[in-house]
């Protein structure tokens, strides 16, 4: 006789699952908006069970958070093992449920092989719902896990579509909306990171869902390594959301007595469309991921020195690159690639991180000097977990590197990867970038990661949980310090990095038109503030697009602000356009990277819309990228406003050149025109928006 309840119910901000446990599995049958505490849930149950039809086992099998092989499942297993090179079969019912503070823990146990899982269910910052799953070995002989996913969600019978991202190197998480017909929709990665594809965020979208109503769900997987995901629809109509570590075979052996975690999952419900989605997501990441710095310190505009001088350092023209940079307003200067040891293209040197005596003679420190002198901070560009074949350090450590015997080692950009397994590998990397950090006034590293883990020789999951060990010790050591999350772009943006970095580097391309388009995608699940966002030069060096100072500005300002070029190669119309747009981020910064974010309503293909709303007040950025159909577009309507509220709409200066003429009421938006919140959201505003990288800056605050 089962001691389990027949139902359960986990409850968050605004949410409600219940659990039908009465086939010995959990069941869920409804996840939503909050339902009364006074529901009578097995009669919800009841109703929502359908009837056995012809071609089903005589027990249909559970539509469980943990279906296993060997049930009549029509989906993937959540748990695939192995034992001496055979297959094993786990029969895993629920055994007991635990009501804990901010969730439920499911314990399922196969007593015969000795084995459990506990998937535990708990309710975190934003509402989300966090899905924790464990595999113990309580048996006497070793396991090897081949798979055990992270979240297997039945989806609820509204699930028609899903948005995925794909990608590829400067053109990160591209949005691509698919029909949930009959079958499976999977995406993988295989580098030993997540990828630019983006396939460990998806989002499931009812047929009636939009920005503010609708039903839709989205769903995260936090780990930095490989993954697998997918959603299959099978014959019964049914769809499943899986996501799991993707793993070698035989690389998890679990010895008695051990336990595998997989990453966790994170997941977010809505009945009011997409927004709430984003909302939670980002409310989340603020105030339960990245560190307090990124969340509660203003964020600074950077300048990187990558595409002002890449490889072409000197100490005068950095000098001088930084007396540049503090002139147009900026407060941290970046030093990215080519600062150490015989580094002058990228064919050497990564692994030795110490200054290279040619450019830097005295060392790091007068650099550091100028720049602190000059009322900025100083942030160094280091890319800790590879190694040049042509390096000190290779030299003197052949073996460190992930090989195969007798294999050759291939490079990618002309480097191999370190064995963060080894102790004595993280152990030395700790060391270096310990006496950096202790011996330099340096306030920010920017992590980069630029090829992928190949062989990975069964080691991808231990390299990944090694590399989070490097980070924390190091981050332990100097707290003060932020980190910028990096992967040639971003190859490797995931919430379990992003506990341990302040920012993500969210595509190398800064073309603002691409860059609109790939942050759409980031912005989905991730806030402004943490996206690092910059102004790049123009031509743009990776499509060859030139871009009037006015929208690169504009585009940049919805980020974490940044330049990207020399401004010493600018006219001084676009430096001082620059330095406009700087000093009018500053002044909204707050609002941009604490205020909730909402996409208006553009009709017209090539807008895109985005306001930041922040205790009344609001910055919208109105961006046409393309030549419209017509002339007159269609008006942008508002979101995010208090229908009884009046605010008062004002253009903020400086305008986009080519379009200022066509404003119908130039002096009123100057001043600013008070309207009601319903007035905006349903007539909105009329912008002239016809030419191609047009772009406005609206101000919206309450009266
Ligand atoms: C790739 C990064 O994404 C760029 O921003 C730059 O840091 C280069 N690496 C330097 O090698």
């Amino acid at each position: 006789m089962s001691s389990l309840p027949p139902c359960a119910r986990l409850d968050g901000d605004g949410l409600t699952m219940v659990l039908d446990l009465r086939a010995g599995a959990a069941e869920p049958v409804y996840f939503g908006p909050t339902l009364p505490m006074a529901e009578d849930l097995a009669s919800l149950c009841d109703v929502l069970r359908r009837g056995r039809h012809a071609s089903q086992p005589d027990r249909p099998a559970p539509r469980s958070l943990l279906p296993f092989a060997g049930e009549g499942h029509l989906c993937a297993p959540s748990i695939v093992i192995q034992q001496h090179g055979r297959p094993l079969t786990p029969r895993m019912p629920l055994v007991a449920i635990t009501q804990r503070d901010a969730g439920l823990c499911l314990e399922h146990r196969d007593d015969a092989l000795g084995l459990s899982v506990q998937i535990e269910l708990s309710i975190v910052h934003g509402g989300l719902v966090e899905f924790g799953t464990q595999l113990r070995n309580q048996g006497t002989h070793p396991i090897g896990l081949i798979s055990l996913a992270s979240l297997t969600l039945p989806l609820p019978s509204w699930a028609s579509h899903m948005v995925r991202y794909a990608g590829r190197w400067s053109g990160e998480m591209q949005q691509q909306r698919l029909a949930l017909h009959q079958g499976a929709i999977t995406s993988a990665s295989y580098g030993g990171r997540p990828g630019f594809g983006g396939g460990n965020w998806v989002r499931i979208e009812g047929d009636n869902a939009g920005e503010v109503h609708g039903d839709a769900l989205s769903a995260h997987l936090a780990w930095s390594g490989d993954h697998v995901l997918s959603v299959e629809r099978n014959a019964d109509g049914d769809a499943t959301l899986t996501m799991a570590a993707r793993l070698d075979a035989s690389e998890i052996m679990l010895a008695p007595g051990d336990t595998f975690c997989a990453p966790r999952a994170l997941v977010a419900v809505s009945a009011q469309g997409i927004s709430s989605l984003r909302h939670a997501f980002h409310a989340h990441v603020l105030g339960a991921v990245v560190p307090g710095t990124a969340a509660s310190t203003p964020r600074k505009v950077h300048l990187n020195s990558w595409e002002a001088l890449a490889f072409d350092q000197s100490f005068e023209k950095l000098c001088a690159l930084a007396d540049r940079a503090a002139a147009l307003g900026v407060e941290r200067f970046v030093l990215d690639d080519g600062w150490f040891a015989g580094r002058r293209d990228d064919t050497t040197s990564l692994g030795d991180w110490v200054a290279d005596p040619g450019i830097f003679p005295g060392g790091l420190d007068p650099l550091i000097d100028h720049v602190r002198g000059s009322g900025m901070d100083f942030g160094l560009w280091v890319e800790p977990e590879m190694v040049s074949p042509d390096s000190a350090l290779y030299r003197a450590h052949p073996d460190w590197c992930l090989h195969l015997p007798d294999h050759p080692r291939l490079t990618q950009r002309n480097q191999l990867v370190l064995d963060l397994t080894r102790p004595e590998v993280s152990g030395h990397l700790f060391a270096s970038l310990d006496r950096l950090l202790a011996d330099h006034d340096i306030a920010y590293l920017k992590w980069d990661h630029n090829r992928d883990l190949f062989p990975l020789a069964g080691k991808g999951h231990a390299q990944v949980i090694a590399l989070y060990a490097l980070l924390d010790r190091l981050r332990t050591a100097h707290p003060q310090v932020e980190i910028e999350t990096c992967a040639s772009g971003g190859g490797r943006v995931d919430l379990e990095i992003l506990e341990r970095c302040s920012r993500f580097w969210a595509s190398d391309n800064n073309d603002p038109i691409e860059r609109l388009q790939v942050n759409a995608g980031w912005f989905d699940f991730l806030p402004m503030g943490i996206a690092g966002n910059h102004v790049g030069p123009s031509p743009n060096p990776i499509t060859g697009r030139q871009v009037a100072m006015d929208f690169r500005a504009k585009v940049a300002m919805f980020g974490h602000m940044g330049v990207e070029a020399d401004p010493g190669a600018m006219s001084t119309q676009d430096r001082q356009c620059l330095a406009a747009h700087i000093a009018l981020y500053k002044q909204w910064r707050d609002v941009l990277h604490s205020g909730r974010l909402w996409r208006l309503t553009p009709a017209a293909a090539g807008v895109h819309a985005l306001l930041a709303m922040h205790k009344g007040r609001g910055i919208a950025l109105i961006a046409q990228t393309r030549q419209a159909a017509t002339y007159d577009v269609p008006h942008i309507r508002f979101a995010g406003l208090d229908d009884e509220a009046h605010y008062r709409v004002a253009l903020l200066p400086p305008y986009c050149e080519k379009a200022r003429a066509q404003l119908s009421h130039a002096r009123p938006y100057a001043e600013g025109v008070v309207l009601s919140g319903r007035a905006l959201r349903l007539a909105g505003i009329s912008l002239p928006l016809q030419y191609p990288e047009t772009a406005w800056l609206v101000s919206v605050e309450i009266v």
